[in-house]
């Protein structure tokens, strides 16, 4: 084998290995980042929550339903093009284009065509913590109940 021959090789190779290098990088930097972006983000005191209802609170983009029992995170982030809805006394309602949403956030008008999403809760330390970044398709309620650690 000549030399130039055994050069090419040896570039094609290490451009390959480049590639996957790179490749496995990509892969680790996303997945940290899919990691990072869901995290635990502290609400409210629980003894600042009616004894019934819905608390809008924009600023982290979710609501809380709150019942005597009960308590669950709807994401505020209309599922049509992500603007913040408002509460209402029908639901939600998307400002942007008009998108409507019952109390459990199922779409009643579009054109938003998927429901609110919601998220996942804990009560710790005293108060409601929602992790974000991580939405789910079905409601979770938590009781109001702290559960003893
Ligand atoms: S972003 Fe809400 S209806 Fe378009």
């Amino acid at each position: 084998m000549s030399d130039l021959i055994r050069r090419r090789l040896l570039k094609g190779l290490l451009a390959l290995l480049g590639l996957f290098g790179g490749a496995v990088l990509l892969d680790i930097w996303s997945g940290a980042r899919r990691f990072s972006e869901a995290r635990w983000q502290r609400l409210l005191p629980i003894d600042q929550l009616p004894p019934d209802g819905v608390v809008p609170l924009p600023q982290m983009k979710v609501a809380l339903l709150v019942s005597p029992k009960k308590i669950a995170a709807i994401s505020l982030e209309c599922t049509h093009l992500g603007c913040l809805v408002t509460v209402n006394e029908r639901g939600f309602y998307c400002p942007c284009h008009g998108s409507e949403f019952g109390p459990r956030g199922q779409v009643y008008n579009g054109p938003a065509t998927r429901d609110l999403p919601w998220h996942r809760l804990r009560l710790h330390h005293g108060a409601i913590w929602v992790l974000s970044g991580r939405k789910q398709t079905s409601p979770f309620w938590h009781p109001r109940e702290e559960s003893p650690a």
